[in-house]
């Protein structure tokens, strides 16, 4: 049997592919679908299914494109209500693809609808090889039970609870498991950095599947949920009804430096997708810098949400091309246009360039205790960063509650962002820039920085502004 993961780190997503005697099945496959093609046509199999572990919140799938392309039938949990062509799958709902098959599993408890899939590939034995298990079991965590609107997160706990011991924990312990995201993804808490696991190993060491009465699973697992992007509902709802084919998207508008200009005097937004750095020493005032480094398509929905119709601004064409595909993972599908020549011709017309000053974990520390010239620090990690370390000076104030407001903090002191290795924290820097503030510093290599320059932390639970 061919297998393969394809893992995209801007969503922390994984999808896969399976084939047997040129039979293909593709499970939870992301937006743009091109690449299964290719491998398909390397591997010369045909793609003839297509499983859909669950509605996803946290990015557009291209389930339906890829049906479209193909000719494919798509599986999903008969719970998720699609309204396109599928076939619902109940506990038991057997596939059988050249000599390798895949088995249902009904796993509500991340979502209603959620789905595992048992692989059998009968060249190697009849017992069960692996289980892709969505986002019902990740490496190290499980999925998060707040993102139905129709169910309270403790039924959900519940329901999951009863998946995990009534159904994949009957595995054996050398079935290998598969989740459909990895470390960073919000649709669990703390995952791992590991793609891969085995049953053995989760059941061992998995924090959620040591607890073991169902009352504890519950409460711990409804408390310190992480941020829910806004975007996740309206993703869940496109999944639901199938996104359209990304070939039918309009060519992207070129705006000229004066008419972006104007466009942000009235409160539009132009998005920056160069560097940090690039960022930093230089960019249009009151623009909104999401990096392509890093989990980019993720904090575009998360902080600007998804009726955001951005003006883009980057430095090549590739790079234009690259940003607008990552934003269509999530449904960030309208743009504006892109600003025609990039920065160099806003320099060229004349009009003024805003910087970010970055200071060092040292200088900040020195900035702290001087009298003269005092700072506020604002540190936007998540809450478990918060709690496990963070400067005993600093105000929390994490990056997903910017979307709702900035922190209520003074406009016009001095202000030392910082996340964990300067990515999130130049987010967050230009966010309050737009919001007017007026002196916005940016502490370079993040906590990372500070603690390896071993300066004081303390402890704790946050106390927000
Ligand atoms: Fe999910």
């Amino acid at each position: 049997m061919y297998f393969e993961q394809f893992y995209l780190g801007c969503l922390a997503h994984a999808s896969y592919m399976l084939a047997s005697e040129g039979e293909a099945v593709v499970v939870d496959p992301q937006r743009d679908v091109e690449l299964y093609l290719k491998a398909a046509a390397d591997h010369g199999v045909v793609i003839r299914h297509i499983f859909e572990s669950h509605l996803h919140a946290d990015f557009v799938s291209g389930h339906r494109e890829l049906a479209a392309r193909t000719g494919a039938t798509i599986y999903m949990g008969a719970q998720a209500g699609a309204t396109f062509p599928h076939v619902p799958v109940q506990d038991g709902f057997q596939l059988k693809f050249g000599k390798a098959s895949i088995r249902v599993l009904e796993t509500p408890g991340h979502t209603p609808e959620s789905i595992c899939m048992v692989i059998t590939d009968e060249e190697k034995s009849s017992a069960p090889w692996a289980v892709l298990t969505g986002d019902t079991l990740f490496i190290g965590d499980v999925g998060r039970p707040d993102l139905s609107p129709w169910h309270t997160p403790a039924q959900l706990a519940g329901l999951l609870y009863d998946s995990l011991h009534g159904k994949l924990l009957t595995l054996a312990d050398n079935v290998l498991v598969y989740p459909a995201h990895g470390a960073g993804s919000l649709c669990g808490k703390n995952m791992r950095a590991e793609r891969s696991s085995t049953i053995g190993t989760e059941r061992l060491t998995n924090y959620a599947l040591q607890i073991k009465s169902r009352e504890e699973f519950v409460r711990q697992l409804t408390s310190n949920l992480p941020a829910r992007p806004e975007y996740f509902l309206k993703d869940a709802e496109i999944n639901r009804t199938g996104a359209a084919a990304l070939s039918d998207l309009p060519a992207l508008r070129a705006i000229e430096p004066a008419e972006l200009k104007t466009m942000l005097s009235a409160g539009e937004i132009a998005l920056d997708v160069r560097s940090n750095e690039e960022f930093a020493a230089g960019h249009v005032p009151g623009s909104v810098n999401i990096a392509l480094g890093g989990q980019f398509a993720s904090w575009a929905g998360t902080v600007l949400g998804l009726s955001a119709h951005p003006v883009l601004i980057a430095e090549s064409g590739e790079q234009l091309e690259e940003a607008r595909l990552r934003l269509t993972r999530v449904g960030i599908e309208v743009l504006d246009g892109y600003l025609h020549g990039g920065l160099a011709a806003w320099k060229q017309a004349g009009f003024p360039i805003a910087t970010i000053a970055q200071i060092t974990a040292s200088e900040l520390e020195a900035r702290i205790h001087s009298k003269n010239n005092p700072v506020q620090v604002l540190d936007v990690r998540r809450e478990p960063e918060w709690d496990a370390a963070h400067i005993e000076s600093a105000n929390w104030w994490p990056l997903d509650n910017f979307r709702v407001s900035p922190p209520e903090l003074d406009h016009d002191a001095p202000i030392a962002v910082h996340c964990k290795g300067g990515y999130r924290s130049m987010i967050a820097s230009s966010l309050l820039q737009r919001a007017g503030f007026k002196h916005v510093m940016n502490m370079t290599g993040g906590f990372d920085a500070w603690q390896q320059a071993k300066l004081p932390t303390v402890t704790g639970k946050p106390v927000g502004v």
